[in-house]
């Protein structure tokens, strides 16, 4: 009777959790697929052996076929990638990427920006000019953006040449900020070395106040910029570990003839497929 009870218990919690939070199709897949296995190591020293964690990804059935492509413009198939992304409950941020940038002489930096906004010309996002990644940019305008959706088990990358936007939209998205994300760009002087929290808790202060009652200009070091793609590759993981990859490139002016397993697709951009 009490296991009874228990296991009523057990099974309406769970009802109740998948209620509020349903897993998409993907996860629900791979739910209880999951193996991973971490091998702690013996000695005090920090030392963790992570070989044996891996999870299984969907079956074979769930490839990702050139068929199944909804358009041979890379920028659309990224769109319909990305609004199922945006519908899956289970990914709190889809807009979030890594974007990697290299110094003139190529040692490279990455971290996580939002993505916000994109189109024919390109990928948007915001930040500080005069950050490290900035400073990059500044001396070398190529970057990489990729995005993870682990719960629908999809990786895209994407590369190209990069540009500052113009200012007024870097000044229409900045008001469109609340308050406080405007002061907070203000406050903060990215990537640069501050005392304590306290000096940025004060200076967050200060500028509370002046800005009370007026608009918070916005600093010429921030703004945003636009990420011209030239490659953007689609990336499906399999359980059997043939995951999918197709990637679309652009060729340049001049460059040769597509390849031999290459296709041509829209607006100047061929695809193929890679091995994985
Ligand atoms: C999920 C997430 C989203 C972020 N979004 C942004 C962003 O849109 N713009 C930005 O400048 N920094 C963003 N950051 C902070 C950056 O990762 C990074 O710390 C900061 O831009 C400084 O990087 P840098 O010193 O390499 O230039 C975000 C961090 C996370 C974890």
């Amino acid at each position: 009777m009490t296991r009874k009870l228990g296991a009523d218990l057990i099974f309406s919690c769970v009802t109740l959790l998948l209620r509020r939070n349903p897993p998409c199709r993907a996860s629900l897949l791979s739910a209880g697929q999951r193996s991973v296995s971490v091998r702690k190591s013996t000695s005090d020293t920090t030392n963790m052996d992570l070989s044996d964690m891996r999870k299984k990804y969907k079956g074979d059935e769930e490839s990702f076929e050139e068929n199944q492509l909804v358009s041979l413009d890379p920028v659309k198939q990224f769109g319909n990638w990305f609004d199922e992304a945006m519908k899956c409950p289970e990914i709190g941020e889809a807009n979030a990427m890594c974007i990697a940038t290299a110094t003139k002489d190529g040692r490279p930096s990455a971290r996580m920006v939002l993505l916000k906004g994109y189109s024919d010309e390109g990928f948007r996002f915001f930040s500080n000019y005069e950050s490290r990644k900035g400073s990059e940019l500044e001396s070398n305008p190529h970057a990489c953006l990729v995005f993870y959706w682990e719960p629908i088990n999809r990786q895209i990358r994407i590369e190209g040449t990069v540009e500052r936007i113009p200012y007024q939209s870097s000044c229409e998205y900045f008001h469109s900020r609340p308050k406080s994300s405007q002061i907070g760009a203000v406050v903060s002087r990215q990537s640069s070395p501050v005392p304590n929290r306290d000096y940025l808790r004060q200076k967050n202060a200060e500028l509370e106040e002046k800005y009370k009652d007026t608009e918070v200009p916005m600093p010429d070091y921030w703004g945003g910029y636009i990420v011209k793609p030239h490659l953007i590759e689609f990336w499906q993981g399999q359980t059997n570990r043939l995951h999918d990859r197709i990637v679309f490139t652009k060729p340049q002016d001049g460059e040769s003839e597509p390849g031999e397993f290459q296709h041509t697709a829209e607006g100047g951009w061929v695809f193929q497929r890679l091995s994985p």
